[in-house]
């Protein structure tokens, strides 16, 4: 056939321009090594099959679970072999737990599956009848493990496998598995494939054109496998699904949770005990600084959350004891507060520490500064009790008080001292007049003429003009004897003699409650009422929140909405309060698609995969919008056509119908079209075939048997 050479040369020409179907499609999965002793739903006595033992659909942690959490003799999880259903969650995630028995303790490890693609089906299939990925890997890197044989000769039995990926329906996919032991499959998080249990090889099937499912949607393709029992491990894998990886964690695992690069203990320990640790979400954009990524490439990313420790109550602290790890209780201690005058009382659990002013003795004003209790001064005494200019006033130890400016001087009965405006004058009496006398026994009286009468009158001085106080004189000593009637959060007011409602001493230096004298049946008697203060009581705006705290009172602040996982946004509406909105993770190019995945820890980026008019045949292809185009899906021929599509009609038909080829399909076209259909494609399409006539292979089909020799099974294209 002297006409393949340079058929061959075209192709290889072409190459860049066509698709081929490719020949390998790799997944990186996840495994979990296990161990019986670590957890016993592994080597259990033999079981079968079990369906039903799962939850038919798979929530966003992408962790199946089981429908069960107990297991009695002859139970579901019996017969499923689930002895301590509790572990079950271990199978796909690590435990973080230490190594003592049924701790659940696994060891993650990276597995890329590559399925090969059968040409002659038309599938990709994975298949291994002794499937002992990790023999002498996770656990048995250590002899000690390696218990457990096929009869014969060792392998690390115990594993589970599971792999996250998407796909875009092309319409007609097929997907089958044979195997042990449990498998389950999920498509669009729904339960496909339920192959649960202990058992012998055993086979599942799912045709994906009866999921209703639409063509063109990209679904999300979950597959978790389980080796849990000597002596077999069998697996099969069949399917012309094109699946994907949305994503790889940092640690290179597809869909992987970081576990098998990450170990929050180790690589993520700060060495605080009251720190939580925690490895970066698995999205984490970690640069390696070696080929390897290694703990100290991570460690900047991990993250440290303090312990919270809530209190019970405002008596009470609770704190991260850094020795412990452990919340610790101690109550508060209520110290006096110098620099505000404020000495301890006792501590309310609902507001905090209760205080009491020293500064309430009978010539405090109640103020403090700094430290010190602000004195009545004179000042302050003359405005209490009147300020009459022939007073002078101060503050004795009833309080204020008030003494004659011009007093009488008892040796000089006869030179009465008086005051006028403010000014003291003397009036000299003699003897005779008003038959007073110049020396009286009386000491407590001084003379005093009325009307040409003697009316001895008290002795300056003897009135304070404190009303809260009964003057008495004796032997012309006067005495200011307080009048005790007024108590509790009453005093009483010098001027008037009455009981006065005084807040003041009510005062608890706590700004969180709301304290007041109140009268209460009994005469004198005053009562502090303390009410706990409530802020912002008249604030309808859901989006601000309000606090108190006793030092500094009320103050409010904007209301900060928790996110909901990964995926979901906590915002605030003034009249809802907190909702969630899911993630925003447009990429703004039509061929990157973004999408939030809550076990990936948030937004990824992958490339968008498009559906074919004709999966079988064709490759959906995406094209990126420009300044003046929207992005689109278009259809473009396998090159080499799979053998199902390699007909000269399906071609002729594909060119007349318009559909999209590719140079190399078209050369068929040509050849197997005629020069006629060549042409109306060439004339149709845009293609850069310069001079095809003299192309050798313009010419009529040189075998002319009818077989496309582009595509003769044979060909060592
Ligand atoms: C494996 O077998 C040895 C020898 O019988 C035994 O000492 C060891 O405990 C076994 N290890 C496990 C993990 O069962
Ligand atoms: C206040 O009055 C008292 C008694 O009259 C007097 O001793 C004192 O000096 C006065 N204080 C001031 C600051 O004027
Ligand atoms: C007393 O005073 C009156 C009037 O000031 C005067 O008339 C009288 O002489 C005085 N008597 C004596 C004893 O000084
Ligand atoms: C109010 O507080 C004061 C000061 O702590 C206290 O003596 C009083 O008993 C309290 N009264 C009420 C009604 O709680
Ligand atoms: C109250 O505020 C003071 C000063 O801002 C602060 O030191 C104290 O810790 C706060 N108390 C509480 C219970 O938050
Ligand atoms: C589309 O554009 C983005 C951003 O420029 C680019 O990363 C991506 O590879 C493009 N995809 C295709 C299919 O051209």
């Amino acid at each position: 056939m002297n006409f393949l050479k340079p058929t061959i040369f075209l192709i290889l020409c072409l190459v860049t321009l066509i698709r081929s179907q490719p020949s390998t499609l790799t997944i990186a999965g996840q495994i979990f090594d296990q161990h019986p002793m670590y957890n016993n739903n592994f080597e259990p006595r033999g079981g079968n099959l079990r369906t039903g033992l799962v939850e038919k659909t798979l929530s966003d942690n992408k962790l199946p679970k089981l429908i069960s959490s107990v297991t009695t003799p002859d139970s579901l999880n019996d017969q499923g072999r689930m002895v301590t259903p509790a572990l079950f969650t271990y199978f796909f995630s690590t435990s973080g737990k230490d190594l003592s028995p049924n701790s659940g303790a696994n060891v993650p490890i990276g597995y890329d599956i590559v399925l090969n693609y059968d040409t002659k089906k038309g599938v990709y299939v994975f298949d291994n009848q002794a499937f002992f990925p990790i023999d002498e890997r996770g656990f048995d890197t250590n002899k000690f493990y390696r218990n457990y044989t096929d009869g014969s000769k060792y392998h690390n039995f115990h594993f589970c496998l599971k792999m996250n990926t998407k796909f875009t329906f092309q319409g007609y996919e097929v997907f089958n598995f044979i195997g042990d032991d449990d498998v389950w499959v999920f498509i669009n998080n729904k339960l496909a494939v339920d192959l649960g249990g202990l058992h012998s090889r055993e086979s599942g099937s799912v045709d994906l054109t009866k999921l209703g499912l639409t063509k063109g949607v990209t679904y999300d393709f979950d597959f978790y496998y389980c080796e849990r029992h000597t002596t077999a491990s069998t697996i099969r894998i069949e399917t012309n699904m094109q699946v994907f990886c949305p994503f790889e964690d940092y640690c290179g695992v597809c869909s992987g949770d970081g576990s098998t690069c990450c170990n929050k203990a180790t690589t993520c320990n700060d060495g605080k005990k009251c720190t939580i640790d925690a490895c970066p979400p698995p999205n984490a954009d970690i640069k390696k600084s070696g080929s390897k990524i290694t703990d100290a490439d991570i460690y900047p990313y991990c993250s440290h959350t303090d312990v919270v420790c809530d209190a019970p109550d405002l008596c009470t602290n609770n704190a991260c004891d850094e020795n412990t790890g452990n919340c610790k209780t101690t109550p508060i201690t209520c110290n006096d507060q110098p620099a505000k005058c404020l000495l301890a009382q006792k501590c309310d659990p609902n507001s905090g520490c209760i205080y009491k002013s020293k500064c309430d003795g009978v010539c405090d004003t109640g103020a403090c500064s700094n430290g010190d209790c602000v004195q009545k001064t004179n000042n302050t005494c003359a405005n209490e009790l009147g300020n009459n200019p022939c007073m002078v006033y101060s503050c004795g130890k009833n309080g204020c008080e008030a003494k004659p400016k011009c007093p009488q001087n008892p040796a000089t009965p006869c030179d009465v001292s008086y005051c006028e405006a403010g000014e003291c004058k003397i009036k000299h009496l003699n003897a005779t007049e008003c038959d007073c006398g110049c020396d009286r026994d009386d000491l407590c009286h001084k003379n005093n003429c009325v009307d040409n009468k003697c009316v001895p009158i008290p002795i300056d001085g003897t009135d304070d003009g404190n009303e809260c106080t009964e003057d008495t004189c004796v032997n012309g000593e006067i005495f200011h004897t307080p009048i005790n009637k007024c108590s509790g959060c009453m005093t009483c007011n010098t001027k008037t003699g009455d009981c006065d409602l005084s807040d003041k001493k009510c005062q608890d230096g706590n700004e969180c409650t709301s304290n007041s004298c109140q009268a209460t049946d009994t005469l004198g008697l005053g009562e502090c009422t303390n009410t706990t203060v409530v802020c912002g009581a008249t604030n309808t705006d859901k989006c601000i929140q309000f606090s108190c705290n006793e030092t500094t009172g009320c103050s409010s602040s904007a209301v900060v909405c928790p996110n909901e996982g990964n995926c979901l946004v906590g915002y605030c509406d003034s009249n809802k309060g907190c909702l969630t909105k899911p993630r925003s993770c447009d990429t703004g190019v039509f061929c990157l698609v973004g999408e939030c995945i809550e076990h990936a820890g948030g937004c990824v980026v992958y490339e968008k995969r498009c559906d074919a008019d004709n999966g079988k045949c064709q490759q959906g292809v995406c094209v990126n919008g420009t300044s003046t185009e929207e992005g689109r899906c278009k259809s473009e021929n396998y090159d080499p056509l799979p053998f199902i599509c390699k007909t000269a009609a399906v071609v002729s038909t594909a060119v007349i119908a318009g559909v999209t080829v590719a140079g190399a399909v078209a050369l068929g076209a040509f050849i197997y079209g005629g020069k006629r259909g060549y042409d109306y494609w060439k004339d149709t399409r845009n293609v850069q075939f310069s001079g095809s006539n003299s192309n050798p292979l313009y010419e009529q089909n040189p075998n002319g048997s009818g077989v496309n020799p582009l595509y003769n099974d044979n060909s060592t294209l």
